[in-house]
């Protein structure tokens, strides 16, 4: 039998119908089973399934297909893997894979080893629940507000403080220990006996979509360390690959369309015993891709919960390109000073919890209140947050997002946008960067400088040795351009006492500047000589104008962002990338 022959075995057995209706509600209208639609959030029913034909169709969003269809996009899995999981629910035999031994034996250890972590989790269950010898972990439950109810439906155990109670066990079943220690459970010793890795532990079975157990958490029972040990890699757990409680909460967080990342077992599970379902634990690890990968299937919005020190700023910060760069948006809630959500829900109660979710920060904005805060006043300040987030916009594709935040960042923090932008066109010419600030610094310097108070200069020095350019400029927003309102006020002046066509009356425009600063600052300028020369000079305007151009285009970034514009941020983006072109070329 091959593949196609096992495809059509399982088309033939599953029922479409029952399938889907065991993930959503349908109702049988006509022909058809009618519900509402799980790939997108409507109010009246527009998904489809048709018994006969065994597909499903939505008039809403357009998705549909067979039952393969629906188990690989409701799942998030491949082809492969959906028909591995539809083949083992109806019996049906799966080809091994053709002429490949190294797979096929991979597949039938993978299956012992499930099948000893369930008996391992059976065995430390009811080590739990009714064993003498389970007290100390019950105690530790009941103190730490865990019910029965989440003890069972979380399959925890009890792993008592022998060396030898797993290992005697697995030999009762006949189990290979030599198996049992591929399962990460048991540890061989040298006289070729073995021990068991968790011992005096309360125990958390970690179990995939499927549910099945493919590893365990032990949490100790005082203060003595490891706090925690995990299930070490093995063919089935893979560090940082799952998120414990996702095969409970997968549905919740799509319906909700929110994912809840909490750090901790206890975390997950006294929110949920809280009526909080859409929540997963990342058990230890920082958030990884895979993670984010898993969950994008179910929601494209998550909160993180961070612990509110450096650690946990470093990973939120960590986390950020993950999450932009899955299509996902991220927000951040911090708990007061001392609390975690376990803490938190046990003593406020999950009212204040939710509370507190609604006033969740995007990651970004989270990552630049705290930059901000810290910032210290000055240069050296800015030059730390600097080099600080540009590893982090290096990170980021280039689109729209990412332009926004480089925008919102130099908003906030004052530094030029050019210079972000600058300073990222030279990473990526060479990276990898060193991690010296000095050169920045320099760079920044004179790049702030020349771009706040030079520039203004500039611009000035072109206007009065070249007066026939005044008229290029005058029905343009040049203000923008310009940051001294000396200076502007000056321009402004040479602009209004300017005829057009060309000559400057110096009498006049002296005459009508009312500061003697701004005199100054004119004879000064008159009397230095043209930064500019004959030939230069129409470059030198085509600049200017681009200047003006580019922060017009910011602006109205600014406004379509703030209104969640899209299209005309896209627009914007192709616009701004159409303007950097021929500066980048030299
Ligand atoms: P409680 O103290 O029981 O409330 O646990 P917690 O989850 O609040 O612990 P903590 O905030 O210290 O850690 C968060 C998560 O990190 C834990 O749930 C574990 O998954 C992981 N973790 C903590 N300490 C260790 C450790 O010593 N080793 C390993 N491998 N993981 C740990
Ligand atoms: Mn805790």
């Amino acid at each position: 039998m091959d593949f196609s022959d096992a495809k059509e075995e399982v088309r033939k057995a599953a029922d479409i119908v029952e399938i889907i209706g065991q993930h959503v509600q349908l109702k049988k209208r006509g022909q058809n089973h009618v519900g509402l639609c799980p790939f997108h959030s409507e109010r009246s029913p527009s998904f489809t399934v048709n018994q006969d034909k065994q597909i499903y169709h939505c008039f809403g969003c357009g998705r549909g297909g067979d039952v393969f269809t629906f188990w690989m996009e409701y799942h998030n899995l491949t082809f492969p893997q959906s028909l591995k999981d539809l083949a083992e629910r109806y019996n049906i035999d799966l080809p091994r894979y053709r002429d490949a031994p190294a797979e096929r034996e991979k597949t039938e250890l993978k299956d012992q080893l499930f099948k000893i972590n369930d008996l391992a989790a059976d065995y430390l269950h009811a080590m739990l629940v009714k064993d003498v010898g389970g007290r100390p972990g019950r105690d530790y439950f009941s103190r730490r507000h865990i019910s029965r109810e989440t003890i069972s439906a979380f399959r925890l155990g009890y792993a008592v403080n022998k060396w030898d109670g797993l290992v005697n066990y697995l030999k009762s079943k006949n189990i290979s220990l030599d198996r049992g220690a591929k399962a990460g459970l048991i540890v061989p010793k040298k006289d070729g006996d073995y021990y068991d890795r968790f011992r005096g532990r309360i125990i958390f079975p970690i179990i995939d979509l499927n549910h099945k157990v493919i590893g365990f958490g032990g949490r100790i029972l005082d203060d003595s360390l490891p706090k925690y040990i995990n299930t070490p890699e093995t063919p089935l757990y893979h560090k940082g690959d799952s998120l414990y409680g996702l095969d409970s909460a997968f549905k919740d967080i799509r319906e909700r369309g929110l994912a809840i990342i909490v750090e901790g077992y206890m975390d997950m599970l006294v929110l949920r015993q809280h009526g909080i379902s859409n929540v997963v634990a990342t058990l230890g690890t920082a958030l990884t891709s895979n993670q984010i990968r898993r969950l994008k299937g179910y929601t494209k919005e998550v909160v993180v919960l961070f612990d509110p020190d450096d650690a946990g700023r470093q990973a939120a910060l960590k986390s950020f390109p993950l999450f932009l760069n899955g299509g996902i948006s991220a927000k951040v809630l911090v708990l007061p000073q001392g609390e975690d959500p376990d803490s938190f829900v046990n003593r406020y109660g999950s009212d204040k919890f939710k509370e507190l979710l609604e006033g969740a920060t995007p990651i970004f904005d989270f990552y630049l209140d705290q930059a901000l805060a810290r910032m210290d006043a000055g240069v050296d300040g800015q030059i730390r947050v600097l080099s600080e987030v540009l590893p982090i916009f290096m990170d980021l594709e280039q689109g729209a997002t990412k332009f926004l935040y480089v925008h919102r960042f130099s908003e906030k923090t004052e530094i030029s946008e050019d210079i972000v932008w600058e300073e990222l066109r030279r990473r990526e010419d060479k990276r990898p960067e060193r991690r010296d600030t000095s050169q920045l610094k320099r760079r920044f310097l004179s790049g702030q400088d020349s771009r706040k108070y030079g520039s203004d200069l500039q611009f000035l020095n072109l206007l009065v040795h070249y007066p026939e350019t005044i008229d290029t400029f005058r029905d343009q927003e040049w203000e923008l351009i310009v940051s001294d309102p000396e200076i502007i006020k000056i321009i402004r002046i040479l602009m209004e006492k300017s005829p057009s066509g060309g000559d400057l009356d110096l009498n006049r425009i002296e005459e009508s500047l009312d500061s003697p600063k701004a005199k100054e600052q004119l004879r000064r300028l008159l009397m230095s000589k043209p930064i500019y020369s004959d030939e230069s000079v129409s470059q030198a305007v085509d600049e200017f104008v681009r200047k003006i151009a580019r922060v017009k285009i910011s602006q109205s970034f600014r406004k379509a962002s703030a209104e969640g514009d899209i299209e005309t941020l896209d627009r914007l983006i192709k616009a701004k990338q159409a303007l950097d072109l021929p500066s980048r070329e030299n």
